[in-house]
């Protein structure tokens, strides 16, 4: 490749360290194209001729049917997948192959392949996530009315919906899917055409090699096209974020799947036995979706700091881009697939959710909002009052409802002989009706608004 310059060849840790075909070899149907529309852009502007570019476009179209037939060889003496392509390309054509790197370096040739791989990965994470969404709107749909509790502190709180809990992921699915997309948008410019760094004095078309590899234009900077990774990394975070909801989500089933919780049965395809303790039954899918979150965000914060001191254009640091694209890429689609299948095969105990949703002096909140109402009495006030109910309940080993009217007028004169309002789970759960809340009548025009933006 450079033996011009150099007297005798490189030592094999040399090789070992500088190869990255072990891994880039995964970019070689985007090399291919890119060497493709970049050949056709020689041709067309007179740089290479005619006949050398149909002999490079069938000797390409040669060498993409045998990697499809027989995978790429790993050849560290050649590098990556460029020299690996270009030299199996010289050996099925000769002499023209020679003529296609002109006008090109590996510097923006490996820019493009990353781009045009990354865009596809974040349209395969996007058909994903709608099918992961498209499980949760389902499950939401068969639980609109079903009663569970809802925490704070993980404490019970208030009763929610399942269907209103379940469709909080799909909330932040969507935000996921938006930030895919964003990533998507700003990605497609073409960084053919940079040559090395600096441009080249061929005259060449970058506008024909952007379209042809349906970018929306070329890069405006060639020192910038060289050296961006951007992508890579909004990728990244994009792929962090999501594996971070994903973890949630794996984290609720983990503890949902406990005893002490009791909230949902896993089916035999989704869990795992233990060697020693024939009763058990484990979550494993889900810790697994909760681990690959820590490797993701891990991969994440390994380009960050690749990528932070590197001076422009080009250093060979950034060959180290792709191992942790790749290893996010493949942890996360397994892992929303994992999810998907969890969320569509899990077993809800409805009736173990409700009783738990039914402790805790969960609606507590009621009687201190119809204290307000009421007796037009200031929300902190109503607030103080109710603390002192639950607190005489407690005491008494009672709920709300029960309380007598004599404990009532005791701690608050002002209540001596009312009657106290609908205080049960059902009654508080069909009350929120504000906008986004829980009630069952919400949570259903929140269904059918993701259901219509599935369908877009
Ligand atoms: N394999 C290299 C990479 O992935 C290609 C670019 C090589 N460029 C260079 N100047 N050595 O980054």
């Amino acid at each position: 490749m450079w033996g011009g310059r150099f007297g005798e060849g490189p030592g094999a840790i040399m090789r070992e360290i500088n190869a990255s075909i072990p891994f880039d070899k995964r970019l070689w149907q985007e090399d291919i194209a890119g060497s493709k529309a970049h050949a056709d852009m020689l041709a067309a502007n007179g740089i290479i001729s005619n006949a050398d570019n149909a002999a490079i476009q069938k000797g390409l179209d040669a060498v993409h049917a045998e990697y499809q037939a027989n995978g790429v060889p790993v050849d560290l003496t050649l590098e990556d997948i460029h020299m690996v392509t270009e030299t199996r390309l010289r050996t099925l054509i000769g002499e023209p192959a020679a003529r296609l790197h002109t006008a090109r370096s590996r510097n923006d040739q490996v820019a493009t392949d990353f781009r045009l791989w990354v865009r596809n990965a974040t349209q395969e994470i996007d058909a994903g996530l709608r099918a992961f969404q498209l499980a949760l709107v389902a499950r939401a749909e068969e639980h609109v009315g079903s009663i569970m509790p809802g925490f704070t502190h993980l404490q019970v709180a208030q009763p929610v919906t399942l269907g209103h809990h379940l469709m909080a992921y799909y909330e932040m699915a969507k935000r996921d899917r938006s930030r895919f997309a964003d990533c998507r948008s700003r990605l497609n410019l073409s960084p053919l055409g940079a040559a090395a760094l600096a441009g080249t004095s061929f005259p060449i078309d970058r506008a024909a090699t952007a379209a042809a590899l349906g970018f929306d234009g070329p890069m405006g900077n060639s020192l910038d096209a060289v050296s961006d990774r951007d992508f890579a990394l909004e990728f990244l975070t994009a792929a962090a974020q999501t594996a971070l909801h994903l973890s949630r989500l794996a984290e609720e089933m983990i503890l949902w799947a406990s005893q002490p919780f009791g909230f949902i049965a896993l089916p035999d395809a989704w869990s795992t036995g233990s060697s020693i303790m024939p009763q058990k039954r484990n979550p494993d899918a889900a810790e697994l979706v909760r681990g690959h979150a820590g490797r993701i965000m891990g991969c994440m914060n390994s380009l960050m700091i690749t990528m932070k001191g590197l001076p422009l254009a080009y250093s060979k640091d950034m060959q180290d881009d792709k191992p942790p694209v790749f290893e996010a890429y493949d942890l996360l689609a397994l892992s929303i697939a994992a999810m998907t299948g969890m969320v569509a095969n899990v077993t809800f105990n409805t009736p173990r959710m409700r009783e738990v949703a039914d402790t805790g002096f969960s609606t507590a909140t009621d009687l201190a909002d119809w204290l307000v109402r009421a007796f037009a009495m200031p929300f902190r006030e109503a607030h103080h009052v109710t603390g002192s109910v639950v607190k005489a309940c407690e005491a008494r080993g009672i709920g709300l409802s029960d309380i007598s009217a004599d404990d009532l007028a005791a701690i608050n004169p002002m209540l001596a002989g009312c009657i106290l309002p609908d205080l049960s789970i059902d009654g508080s759960v069909a009350s929120r009706t504000s906008a986004g809340g829980t009630a069952p009548v919400r949570v259903q025009e929140a269904i059918a608004a993701a259901k219509k933006e599935l369908e877009a």
